[in-house]
């Protein structure tokens, strides 16, 4: 049995949660073609670093990522740190040969974000990017439909993702307000996600974009305690710190068949978490919404009018990776499976040599229009995307 050491930079939610989905991927999908061994984590806070190596059993905790660099026994390197980390961290562990898994967004510009897939491409080593909602096994059902023409040409495309992760004042001032940090607001960190839809499954580019920013909470209390999300951090009332990013982000956008639209916001007070998507065809629609996080409904104009109408269409173990977890359709998966599933992802696709989906390429994409879209924002204007 080939093994593959894993070294985890960053041990904050997302360290947890890539940490979680290496164990749950080994025992959902067997030791084939390679199994994960959790070798070292680091992160700047030694304490975080050491707490994270007890609980999710890394052999090694460090405070300098390089550490897990040098070491030449780690063959993926999988970053789970700020968004102004990831360029850093990538480049070297491509440097030294090694296979980088990567949070989104991929970097914090898109010169960053072309050097690391153009570093990626000519060491051949193995990337991909954490863009875990196109891995619900669901969205390739979508995806299945769309390129047999089940709805036409596609023609619009609505996607959103809008929830109240950070809509408290009081939520302690963490990296993702500080644009140095983040590189960009709502549009980098969750719309991401909805272009992530986008290109996963219309397979079209983005051309133009005319996009509006909107910062709603000016500041946030002082932060109390350092790493890890928690939407209990207050803060320090007696200090506030400026956001120097945006909460709210609306988008619209042309692609060669159409023009869509792209709502993202993280401060929508009482929406927990709303994602999903229409792709509207010539000839019937694809909609998705995380409420119903398995199923996809499909709406096809064929035969009388009066029988048209959405059908929804629950997943199950027809797509392998659903029947990894369950034999039954309609018992579901969850944002732990997916994140699973991506992990899978990453080692199946480091065992058997190849690239993984969605690799860096695609992380660059998807930079290309979250830049464009700040372009836009400061220039009140349409801006095509890439120029
Ligand atoms: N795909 C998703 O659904 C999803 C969800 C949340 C976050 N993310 C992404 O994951 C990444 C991390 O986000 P998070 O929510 O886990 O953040 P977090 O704040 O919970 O954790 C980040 C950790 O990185 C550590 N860190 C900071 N600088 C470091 C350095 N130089 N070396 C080592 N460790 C360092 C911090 O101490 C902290 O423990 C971000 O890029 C974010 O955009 C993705």
């Amino acid at each position: 049995m080939r093994t593959l050491r894993i070294g985890m930079v960053g041990a904050g939610w997302m360290g947890k949660v890539h940490s979680m989905s290496y164990r749950t991927a080994r025992s959902a999908f067997g030791p084939e073609p390679a199994a994960p061994v959790l070798a070292s984590i680091a992160d700047v806070s030694l304490e975080l670093a050491q707490k994270g190596a007890g609980e999710f059993g890394y052999e090694r905790a460090v405070s300098d990522w390089r550490e897990i660099i040098d070491d030449k026994s780690i063959e993926i390197v999988d970053i789970c740190t700020p968004n102004d980390m990831h360029f850093d961290v990538a480049m070297a562990a491509i440097a030294a040969g090694k296979h980088v898994y990567c949070e989104k967004p991929l970097a914090n510009s898109v010169d960053h974000a072309r050097q690391m897939a153009r570093a990626a491409e000519r060491a051949g080593v193995t990337t991909l990017v954490g863009f875990n909602y196109i891995q619900n096994p669901v969205h390739a059902l979508a995806r299945q439909a769309l390129r047999r023409g089940d709805i036409g040409e596609v023609i619009y495309a609505r996607l959103f993702f809008n929830s109240d992760f950070m809509a408290d004042r009081n939520l302690q001032h963490t990296w993702r307000n500080d644009a140095a940090r983040a590189g960009s607001g709502v549009i980098g960190d969750i719309g991401a996600h909805c272009l992530s839809y986008f290109f996963y499954l219309v397979e079209q580019e983005i051309e133009e974009v005319f996009c509006n920013l909107e910062t709603v909470i000016a500041d946030h209390p002082a932060p109390l305690v350092s790493g890890g999300f928690r939407l209990d951090s207050v803060g320090d009332a007696s200090r506030r710190v400026k956001n120097t990013t945006d909460d709210i982000a609306t988008v619209i956008f042309k692609f060669a068949g159409g023009s869509g639209h792209i709502e993202a916001s993280r401060v929508s007070a009482g929406i927990k978490f709303e994602i999903g998507y229409d792709i509207v065809g010539t000839q019937g629609s694809l909609r998705y919404s995380y409420d119903r996080i398995n199923d996809i409904c499909i709406s096809r104009h064929s035969g009388p009018p009066e029988s048209w109408g959405m059908t929804r269409i629950e997943m199950g173990p027809s797509d392998p990776r659903y029947a990894a977890f369950l034999p039954v359709s309609g018992l579901g998966l969850g944002y732990n499976d997916y994140k699973a599933i991506e992990a899978r992802e990453m080692i199946a696709a480091v065992g058997e040599g190849r690239k993984a989906m969605p690799d860096f390429g695609f992380g660059l994409r998807v930079q290309e229009v979250v830049e464009a879209c700040e372009r836009s924002h400061a220039k009140r204007a349409w801006v095509r995307v890439g120029s």
